[in-house]
């Protein structure tokens, strides 16, 4: 019956994680999944998230199911975390939220109804992107493309080039867009070109699909919002795709969002409707227990100012690990300019390594990173900075 089914090559992060999990070498560093460990290199629980779980269980406990588009305060709490309580298009009725299983749920269901009421359109990502973006929407039944986006020369954005292959889309094409925190370059779009990207949007009739994996852990949690609430501001209908597993730090509960802001309340009840059918059709309803996490640490006042807290300390530790690991490769290799780990955004750096320097860094100093050379800087302490920095100098003084 299944003798011809294909093998299965494995997730290139996925399987990373699994060959860090089997190496024995003790003085190993994990810099590959986007996963925030603190300074003990330990998965946190955050006391926020703790605080939450303790009002679920003293609530009593039960599990019934949810809807299929999850549970209500959860999802209203989300809108007013991307859009900021009070936004206009909150208040017209024209936002539609459901629940995710994770953001990548999300991602996947918003790609299925796409499929099924765009049918016409093709995807196109950033070049580069999160690999498992294109395996979704190809997943989906979709043709994806890229448009140009990295520019390894300078470690920007080929951003007047982006705006060109942009101008040339057919109207309705679906454009993937990181709100912040590019993955996995690091490199974001400033304020100004998000705002020149909002006319290209709307006269060539494109449909943005922001994915936001990462609030927080770029500038600030509405600070990193900035690109949802310019196109919702500017009057565009998009999608947007937000995940609070590496911001709680709840990544096996599968806690995120899909969120459609549309043109008027009408269409909003119309969108809603089928993601709740889509939903249906592929899983039925999304976890109770992720659901409550959030609707608690979100809208209970004091485990709100706690999470805030805790994420701040995240992203300001994060920080401190670039400078960290920029100045000691400054130290190794003078001239040289790194000052890429300073102005790229979030848990991500695109380091310029080889996939052939990834190889030896792995190999022969047991540091793990993906094949494209990005590094999460999470996977960074004080302990291990040292040891990277060394194994790092030593594989960029070879080619
Ligand atoms: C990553 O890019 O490492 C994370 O988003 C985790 C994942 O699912 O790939």
């Amino acid at each position: 019956m299944f003798q011809h089914v294909q093998p299965y090559a494995g997730d290139p992060i996925f399987a990373l994680v699994d060959a860090f999990n089997a190496d024995a070498r003790p003085h190993k560093v994990n810099l590959s999944i986007g996963i925030y460990f603190d300074e003990q290199g330990r998965l946190p629980v955050l006391d926020s998230v703790r605080g939450a779980e303790a009002l679920i269980l003293a609530a009593g406990g039960a599990k019934p199911y949810l809807p299929m588009e999850g549970d209500a305060r959860m999802r209203t709490e989300v809108q007013k975390l991307l859009l900021g309580a009070g936004h206009p298009a909150i208040a017209a009725q024209r936002v539609a939220t459901i629940q995710g299983v994770g953001s990548s749920g999300g991602l996947k269901i918003g790609a299925d109804f796409l499929r099924t009421w765009l049918p016409d359109s093709q995807v196109w990502v950033s070049d580069p992107t999160w690999d498992n973006h294109r395996s979704m929407f190809e997943g989906s039944g979709f043709v994806v493309n890229t448009y140009p986006y990295y520019d390894a020369a300078s470690g920007g954005v080929r951003f007047e080039a982006m705006l060109q292959a942009l101008r040339g889309l057919p109207a309705r094409s679906i454009v993937l867009l990181h709100a912040c925190c590019h993955n996995p370059t690091g490199v974001d779009l400033t304020r100004e070109q998000w705002q020149a990207l909002v006319p290209v949007l709307r006269e060539r009739e494109l449909l943005a699909y922001l994915d936001l994996a990462y609030q927080g852990f770029g500038d600030g949690i509405a600070e990193d919002a900035y690109a949802v609430r310019a196109l919702a501001d500017a009057g565009l209908t998009f999608f947007v795709a937000n995940s609070f597993s590496k911001s709680m730090s709840v990544y096996g509960e599968r806690c995120g969002a899909l969120t459609a802001v549309c043109a008027d309340a009408a269409e909003a009840a119309l969108v809603l409707g089928q993601l709740r059918y889509t939903v249906r059709r592929v899983y039925s309803s999304p976890p109770l227990h992720a659901a409550q996490i959030v609707a608690h640490v979100l809208g209970d006042a004091e485990l709100r100012g706690m999470w805030e807290g805790e994420l701040a300390a995240m992203r300001e530790r994060i920080a401190a690990m670039r400078r960290a690991l920029h100045d000691r490769l400054v130290q190794r290799l003078p001239g040289r300019d790194f000052s890429y780990f300073l102005t790229q955004r979030g848990m991500f750096s695109y380091t310029g390594l080889s996939a052939a320097q990834v190889d030896r860094l792995r190999e022969e100093h047991a540091v793990y990173l993906i094949r494209s050379g990005r590094i999460c800087v999470a996977g960074l302490n004080l302990g291990n900075v040292e040891r990277v920095a060394e194994a790092m100098a030593a594989v960029m003084s070879t080619r």
